[in-house]
């Protein structure tokens, strides 16, 4: 006997919303607060969790499942199996080593390089037509690696970038300037690391560019504060995981910040690592963040905004450090 009585034999209409459908690889401290951030924000029908351990996986899998009565309907599977990921929109990964207490990025390449090698074909072969989102760091370089392994065009292979770290700009200026972070347009690319960029050229509050508002408000505008507003960003990383352990929080709302743009098809700029070969004077096949418009084709255009001689120099050698971290690859 159904549950509910029909109040007249009306065929239900063929639902023709599309069934999106999410995979997060690693279900650690980042894959997690990615999946509730995603759950929470009702960005997919279905969450597909993967990770090597099987327990931790359906442990995560039960304790998100048991918070339904106060989530968006979502269907939440997990398997250490990567043909739970069929047909994924988006592929989001997170697995591999993290940096310990004062340990760099680019520290974590060959760890991580062999641990794509069994992850990323998989995922292509469930969902050709997926777009891969990488976290797991060094992002940029695994962000090429993930290219190269899937064999995706490029503009369905993004890395996170310095989404994470223009958050974090937007929130030290607000907080010099005491406004809302939200009113702050900011962006740093290049390398999510220690060569990232800080366009200062392009920030702006409120739609008024930040240095006429310095002067605007009489706020003394010191070369020196700003650098060291750049240098607070590049050092928030390494000072969160020597008091906590990790990064998690941050990560996992720039995560699904960029999944709706990503889902929803919002046409939005974001600063993510994107193939920057032929942009601003670069060559070879390197991904950097770079300000980017987001929709559900993944990459639609990368913006061609003006940089001055020494920040256009500041990206060239972020690239060049980037590259020479890859070419120990030989990929
Ligand atoms: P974690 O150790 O908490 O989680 C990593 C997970 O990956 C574990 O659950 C582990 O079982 C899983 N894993 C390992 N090998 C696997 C495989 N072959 N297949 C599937 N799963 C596998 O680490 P956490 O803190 O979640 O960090 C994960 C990665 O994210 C690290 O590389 C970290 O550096 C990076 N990260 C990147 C950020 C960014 O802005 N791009 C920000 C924060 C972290
Ligand atoms: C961060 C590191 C972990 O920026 O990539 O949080």
């Amino acid at each position: 006997q159904a549950f509910f009585k029909p109040i007249q034999n009306t065929a239900s209409p063929s639902s023709t919303k599309r069934h999106t459908k999410v995979s997060v690889i690693g279900v650690g401290n980042v894959g997690m607060a990615i999946a509730q951030t995603i759950l929470t924000q009702d960005l997919a029908d279905e969450l597909a969790l993967i990770d090597a351990k099987a327990d931790k996986l359906r442990g995560e899998m039960l304790d998100l499942q048991h918070a339904a009565a106060f989530l968006p309907r979502t269907k939440i599977v997990a398997s250490v199996d990567y043909a739970v990921t069929v047909g994924s929109d988006l592929c989001i990964v997170t697995a591999g080593a993290r940096q310990n207490p004062g340990e760099s990025r680019l520290n974590l390449l060959q760890r991580n390089v062999a641990l794509f090698s069994h992850i990323i074909p998989p995922l292509a072969k469930y969902s050709p037509d997926s777009i891969l989102l990488i976290v797991s760091n060094p992002v940029d370089v695994l962000t090429y690696v993930s290219w190269k392994m899937s064999g995706f065009p490029s503009n369905r292979v993004i890395g996170s970038g310095t989404n994470l770290d223009s958050s974090r700009f937007r929130f030290l200026i607000a907080d010099h300037l005491d406004v809302n972070a939200q009113d702050v347009q900011a962006y740093i690319v290049g390398e999510h690391g220690d060569s990232s960029v800080a366009l200062w050229s392009t920030i702006s509050i409120g739609g008024v560019p930040v240095l006429s508002f310095l002067e605007k408000q009489q706020i003394a505008y010191e070369k020196e504060t700003l650098e060291n507003i750049h240098k607070a960003v590049v050092e928030s990383a390494y000072e969160v995981i020597s008091l906590k352990g990790y990064t998690s929080w941050a990560i996992g709302y720039s995560v699904a910040n960029l999944a709706r743009s990503l889902l929803r098809d919002q046409r939005k700029i974001h600063p993510v690592s994107v193939l920057a070969k032929g942009f601003y004077g670069i060559d070879g096949d390197v991904f950097l963040s770079l300000p980017t418009q987001l929709g559900r084709g993944g990459v639609l255009g990368v913006t061609n905004i003006h940089l001055t001689d020494e920040e256009m120099e500041r990206l060239r050698e972020s690239a060049k450090t980037i590259l020479e971290v890859q070419s120990q690859l030989g990929m």
